[in-house]
């Protein structure tokens, strides 16, 4: 197991030129092969998730070159539409194939995803909305499969605006005879980065960004050229990185109308912040100020992908923090750790009351899923004398070398 070590009490100032969206980029990958032919993809991290998701494209007969963070899929050689076990179990986002790949070769093999550490994550939205486009799905020996001779457009309500569930419905849609509406859809950035690609594939998609999506069916799509946009949880990551360390940051290709509810809460915690069209540039006061309560929810609300690597800012903000979290029941894992470091944390149920500590002490702690590994490496940042963060393995997932940017930023850190 990879580990980092910090030595915290240093300012984190400097430039950092923000990767492309890992969540945009997996759906967007998948949605390749719904043509048949060569789409390349601009402005992809380079990271651990996407490298997996590669290689299901390889397994289902595609060729994937990468070079220089482009990467180009050409889909004509697709043999195969089953996805196996072991690949749906390393990466659960795998089942935004599903949508794909049943719009490509009318049925589909993938394995049930595995459970994930920061909650249940269940797949029954997913499942509800491809029944409604016609798709027959039969659940046995731990897969699932589906067939769907006919796909045809439906009026499809999600019950919860999920993004997975909403992106599976948009890709199985595109083709489907018909006009097809998703209400309640997820209205993240990443659905309309989703949509803008399928129309530059020759879809015909409305709405995206509101809780409406219409999509008029069309005959076949095409290959294109895209570009990924700006990952707007890695840039808030960043931000607090310099923040908690009292530091000046400057972000480059960045989209901070993507990041509003976030920006909010760093202006609560007494940061400045000067916002241009693709830049952040952000200056921050020696200690943070408490911010009142924070609550996840779906797009434009907070993100919950944030939660964990902005309750490290509260750990050593003056007054007192709560943060509750409404999306996922399980993302509290890195309070421990925190507490290690000599967080004053308590937790019930949804909710962590977080009183601020005036310094946290470096420690040996344990990341134990990505975002909440972020925040275990900007506590550390913070901290007096050395903390290792090990289980980067599990940070790298969403962090492209993390390591890398925040030492040309002045920390001191280095990955054994
Ligand atoms: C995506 C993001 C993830 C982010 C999350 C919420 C990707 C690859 N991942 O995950 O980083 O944290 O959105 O912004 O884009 N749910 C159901 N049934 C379903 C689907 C979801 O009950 O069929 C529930 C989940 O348990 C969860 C909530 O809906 O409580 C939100 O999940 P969802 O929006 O689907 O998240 P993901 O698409 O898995």
């Amino acid at each position: 197991m990879g580990k980092l070590i910090i030595d915290g009490g240093g300012k984190v100032s400097g430039e950092i030129r923000v990767q492309g969206a890992k969540n945009a980029v997996l759906p967007i990958l998948a949605a390749t092969v719904m043509a048949d032919g060569v789409s390349t993809l601009k402005n992809c991290p380079k990271l651990r998730d996407v490298d997996k998701t590669d290689l299901v494209l390889e397994r289902l007969g595609c060729k994937v070159i990468r070079e220089d963070g482009a990467v180009t899929v050409d889909t004509r050689g697709m043999c195969d539409c089953k996805i196996c076990e072991d690949l749906m179990r390393e990466m659960r986002s795998s089942i935004i194939f599903l949508g794909a790949i049943i719009s490509r070769c009318k049925r589909a093999v993938v394995s049930m995803p595995g459970g994930c550490p920061i909650g249940l994550r269940p797949i029954d939205l997913h499942l509800k909305a491809l029944k409604e486009l016609g798709v027959e799905i039969q659940e046995e020996h731990g897969y699932i499969k589906c067939a769907a001779p006919k796909l045809v457009g439906a009026n499809i309500h999600l019950d919860f605006p999920s993004v997975g569930a909403t992106e599976n419905a948009m890709l199985a849609a595109v083709c489907a005879r018909g006009t097809t509406t998703i209400s309640n859809a997820a209205r993240e950035p990443e659905i309309t980065d989703l949509g803008n690609f399928l129309n530059s594939m020759g879809a015909n998609v409305h709405g995206m960004g509101s809780g409406v999506i219409t999509i008029h069916g069309v005959e076949k799509l095409h290959g294109a050229d895209h570009t990924i946009m700006p990952d707007r949880i890695v840039a808030a990551t960043y931000l607090a990185a310099s923040a908690v360390t009292g530091g000046e940051m400057c972000l480059t290709n960045v989209n901070p109308r993507d990041m509003d509810a976030m920006l909010y809460a760093l202006r609560e915690m007494g940061v400045k912040l000067r916002v241009e069209r693709d830049k952040i540039i952000q200056t921050a006061p020696e200690r943070l100020k408490s911010i009142h309560t924070v609550r996840t929810m779906p797009y434009p609300g907070f993100p919950t992908d944030i939660q964990s690597p902005f309750m490290a800012l509260a750990c050593t903000a003056r007054g007192t923090s709560v943060f509750v979290e409404n999306i996922f029941e399980n993302r509290f894992q890195n309070v421990d750790e925190l507490t290690r470091m000599g967080a004053d944390i308590k937790t019930e149920g949804r909710t962590a009351v977080i009183r601020g500590v005036k310094r946290l002490e470096g420690a040996n702690v344990v990341a134990r899923e990505l975002r909440g590994g972020a925040s275990l490496v900007i506590a550390a940042l913070a901290a007096n004398g050395t903390t290792t963060v090990s289980g980067v393995e599990l940070i790298d997932r969403g962090y492209e070398n993390i390591e890398k940017y925040l030492l040309e930023c002045g920390a001191k850190i280095r990955r054994e």
